[in-house]
């Protein structure tokens, strides 16, 4: 689909002798990534034009016109046969319009009565968001559904708990899973608040200061589904925050999963053995035939970086702006599709990973007995004698010590090397040092005991039903 030459002149060329230069024209146009938001451009148009003729502003039979058209240009980039490869329009917008005008003719200039750029792509962007929003919960809730399936397949499982890296207490599997559950849990309520302040109409805030023409905002609110409208006509050409509190939330997220991917990095490496990743998420080495790579994680990893770069670039963009608009914010679409898309996929192959990925369940619970990792259960059997906390603490680090020379574990004592140390130890110590005991034992809400996960679980499973 092609339109005369005449037709391809910036939009507002009335004003200017000369053509703009043509390497301005390429630095300045946007068309290359905002075409991305033809759908919401025209969708947005639509709804503008059905008002202007509800409100008597333009003639029902052209407004009918205009909207069939901007229906028909639709479907034709939908089936391909109008694309935006070889156009050198400044934006979608212009884009939209010059095309427009090549089917219905000049009525289509009546299009942009009581409208500007400015408020045009302030709609369009929050339409866009929207969206990727919604896009962004699904694959989130895809993940902690992953989460939740692995921990229920493994409850009962236990590995050791860590701080500092460092074998600290034995946990169940399931609790460690359902910790990113919750980190998801906290993402999702986040997405659910950004959408909240994105949904508010900026149509008809025109340029910046408003219309002559007696528009109805209302009446484009509920057309397009939204849940308000802008109360400010400058803040609302000026503002970006919405988008930089959507692409924090992102960073947020990106963030959980690097933690995710580094544990998972760690967990497949065959000096901790604790999980296989599946071939799907694994890749090898062009040299060394025996490696076998967990890529997919790295790069989940290596992703964060991104997303922090995008928001660092939006607000970096937003700073010391004066209202109101500014063709700097331009410059917002790019990070901001960036970090979605990003986000997105790598959601994704976290849930691709964690589905798929195989626990070594035997290796963990050795590991889980090792470094005296129940060596607090031994002190805390001991306060429940009556014995003070740190005199305990003294008690059990002379059994520590007592093993690390043997070299042997505290589940190999006896009650009489037990006794040797404090003479009111029992049997009941064996129970105390054993991991099930241990994991057992820590009932507190909110604690790796099997009952009190079995409760989240089920806080869990009632969150996604
Ligand atoms: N391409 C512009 C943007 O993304 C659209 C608004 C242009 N407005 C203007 N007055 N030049 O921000």
């Amino acid at each position: 689909m092609s339109s005369p030459d005449s037709l391809n002149k910036p939009l507002w060329s009335g004003r200017f002798d000369s053509a703009p230069d043509a390497a301005m024209l390429r630095f300045s146009t946007s068309l290359p990534f905002d075409c991305r938001l033809w759908r919401y451009d025209i969708e947005g148009s639509i709804a503008h034009v059905e008002m202007l003729g509800q409100c008597a502003i333009l003639p029902r039979e052209e407004t009918q016109i205009i909207a069939d058209g901007l229906r028909n240009l639709a479907a034709q980039i939908e089936n391909g046969e109008l694309n935006f490869d070889d156009a050198s329009d400044e934006d979608i917008h212009s884009f939209i319009e010059r095309h427009l005008t090549a089917q219905i003719g000049p009525v289509a200039g009546k299009l942009h009565t009581a409208r500007s750029r400015n408020d045009q792509i302030a709609l369009d962007v929050r339409l866009y968001l929207k969206d990727a929003l919604r896009a962004a919960q699904s694959a989130v809730r895809a993940l902690q559904r992953a989460f939740l399936a692995r921990a229920e397949e493994h409850f009962g499982a236990i590995l050791p708990g860590y701080t500092h890296l460092q074998r600290a207490q034995p946990v169940l599997l399931s609790h460690h899973l359902l910790a990113y559950f919750w980190m998801l849990q906290r993402d999702f309520e986040r997405l659910e608040e950004n959408f909240a302040r994105a949904d508010v109409l900026p149509l008809g805030a025109a340029a910046l200061a408003g219309t002559t023409f007696p528009i109805d905002r209302q009446l484009v609110a509920q057309k397009l589904g939204f849940a308000a409208v802008s109360p400010n006509s400058l803040d609302t050409v000026a503002d970006r925050d919405h988008l930089i509190e959507s692409t924090a939330t992102l960073s947020i997220i990106a963030l959980h999963l690097s933690r995710l991917a580094e544990e998972m990095v760690l967990w497949t490496s065959p000096e901790w053995d604790f999980a296989r990743l599946s071939d799907a998420f694994s890749t090898g080495s062009s040299i060394m035939p025996q490696k076998r790579n967990p890529d997919s994680m790295e790069l989940v990893r290596g992703k964060a970086a991104r997303v922090f770069g995008d928001l660092t670039t939006l607000w970096t963009l937003v700073k010391s702006l004066p209202l109101t608009y500014n063709r700097d914010l331009q410059e917002d679409k790019e990070p901001l599709f960036d970090a979605f898309d990003t986000v997105i996929s790598s959601l994704q192959i976290a849930r691709g990973v964690i589905e798929t990925v195989v626990f070594n369940l035997e290796k963990m619970k050795s590991a889980a007995g090792g470094g005296f990792s129940t060596a607090t259960d031994v002190a805390d059997y001991l306060v429940r004698k009556g014995i003070p906390f740190r005199q305990a603490h003294e008690i059990t680090g002379a059994a520590v010590r007592q093993c690390e020379t043997s070299g042997r574990g505290l589940e190999a004592l006896s009650l009489d090397e037990w006794r040797a140390l404090d003479a009111r130890f029992d049997e009941g110590v064996f129970d105390a040092v054993s991991v099930e005991g241990s994991v057992a034992a820590r009932q507190s809400e909110g604690g790796t005991a099997p009952v009190r996960v079995r409760e989240q679980l089920e806080r869990a499973q009632a969150l996604l039903a």
